[in-house]
């Protein structure tokens, strides 16, 4: 029985994401190709204690409720960290990110619709955009600068008004870079100029590898700046829990959009984490996972440069859970993807998996995840990756 769908699902295909969750599951694959947290830094223990609070002490956890206080007043204190001020009102709670990102381009968007973004950004982005069909104006990035923001200028001059822009400042996915104060502050100059708002996608705000973290888009510019954060690296991705900085009009509005969709965020994972939060744990928290992944991190960057630092080229991420490595242009790396399913069983992204439209950038490079590994798998991955790429020579 073939059922009359929307129209806009007729091309939609499953995610290369659902498919890499497949085929990776089985031991015998090496998996740089998600971006799994690494499970061992999850702080089951803390949690648990946090959950049997909840379950047992507080009132009604299991009930539909509205947002836990409890757990913005956390977030505010946290956002401080990224240089963000704001009042308990402006803070909206999300089932992650990606809620986050879905929420805001229903408020934004209508069908046809212009949006701005990078020529090789976060897939879960463009999903969302699916049912709304719009044109995306994309614009030039670089795995060591990111988005340049002088061309962004030149599009919101010269093309139709985009319904937003959407960047990832921080650790970005999959390109790795972080993006220099100069140009945060030009980004959120330009989205009040043009009064085109920016979604600030940061889920790794947090997870910045060296001793210096730069503000938020937001703290340049509050009303013209949508903040999307997440606790699913910094926690866990299981609890579901993100959230939206916003102005309270916004906010209303996303309330409305939210509870159409799944009418409260799960309010027992909201009093675990607020439970946690509270509790001074949660900054050595951080900071044990920040030394864990820099540690991985380096290890990789260590085997790359010995097997493959005469044929790759990559930055070094000072944020998030990704390496951009470039090879060089005659190598395709969706064939080299293909190939490693039947032979070295090391998975990874080809670089064509996230480019908006074709680009020989894109199509000659990988995203390898450093999180989810240890260091001895990453050798191990690393070392397959190296006699794959070796063979396309
Ligand atoms: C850039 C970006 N945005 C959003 C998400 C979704 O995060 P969440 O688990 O909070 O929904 C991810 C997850 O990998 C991501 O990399």
């Amino acid at each position: 029985m073939a059922h009359r769908l929307a129209a806009w699902t007729k091309d939609t295909k499953r995610s290369a994401l659902q498919d890499m969750l497949e085929l990776t599951s089985g031991p015998e694959y090496i998996s740089f190709g998600l971006g799994l947290p690494n499970a061992e830094c999850f702080p089951t223990e803390q949690l648990a204690v946090s959950a049997h609070e909840a379950l047992l002490r507080q009132s009604d956890p299991l009930q539909y409720a509205p947002p836990t206080e409890q757990l913005k007043r956390q977030i505010q204190l946290l956002m401080r960290q990224r240089g963000v001020e704001c009042g308990i009102s402006q803070i909206f709670l999300t089932a992650g990110a990606q809620q986050g990102i879905n929420l805001l381009a229903r408020l934004l968007l209508d069908p046809g619709r212009a949006v701005l973004a990078e020529e090789v950004t976060y897939t879960g982005f463009l999903q969302v955009l699916e049912p709304f069909q719009p044109r995306v104006l994309t614009v030039p990035t670089d795995p060591v600068s990111g988005i340049d923001v002088d061309q962004v200028e030149q599009v919101l001059q010269s093309e139709e008004r985009p319904a937003c822009m959407y960047v990832i400042p921080s650790g970005h996915n999959p390109l790795s870079y972080t993006l220099s104060k100069e140009k945060r502050q030009k980004l959120a100059q330009l989205a009040a100029v043009y009064e085109v708002p920016i979604i600030e996608d940061d889920p790794y705000g947090f997870l910045a590898y060296e001793d210096s973290e730069i503000p938020a888009i937001k703290s340049f510019q509050s009303d013209w700046v949508f903040y999307v954060g997440s606790f699913s690296k910094i926690l866990a991705p299981g609890l579901r829990l993100g959230w939206i900085i916003a102005n309270d009009a916004i906010i209303e509005k996303l309330s409305i959009v939210k509870e159409a969709t799944d009418i409260n965020t799960a309010t027992l994972t909201q009093q675990i984490a607020a439970n946690f939060l509270q509790k001074d744990e949660f900054t050595e928290h951080l900071h044990h996972l920040r030394q864990e992944y820099r540690l991985r991190r380096n290890v990789m960057i260590d085997h790359l440069a010995r097997q493959l630092g005469e044929v790759g080229a990559w930055t070094v991420p000072s944020s998030g859970l990704f390496m951009w490595v470039r090879f060089p242009e005659s190598i395709n790396t969706m064939e080299l993807f293909k190939e490693s399913i039947a032979t070295e069983k090391v998975t990874f992204f080809p670089g064509s998996v996230f480019a908006v439209k074709p680009s020989q950038m894109a199509s000659s490079s990988v995203r390898l995840n450093f999180s989810f590994n240890n260091p001895d798998k990453i050798e191990d991955g690393i070392a397959r990756l190296s006699r794959l790429v070796k063979r396309h020579l």
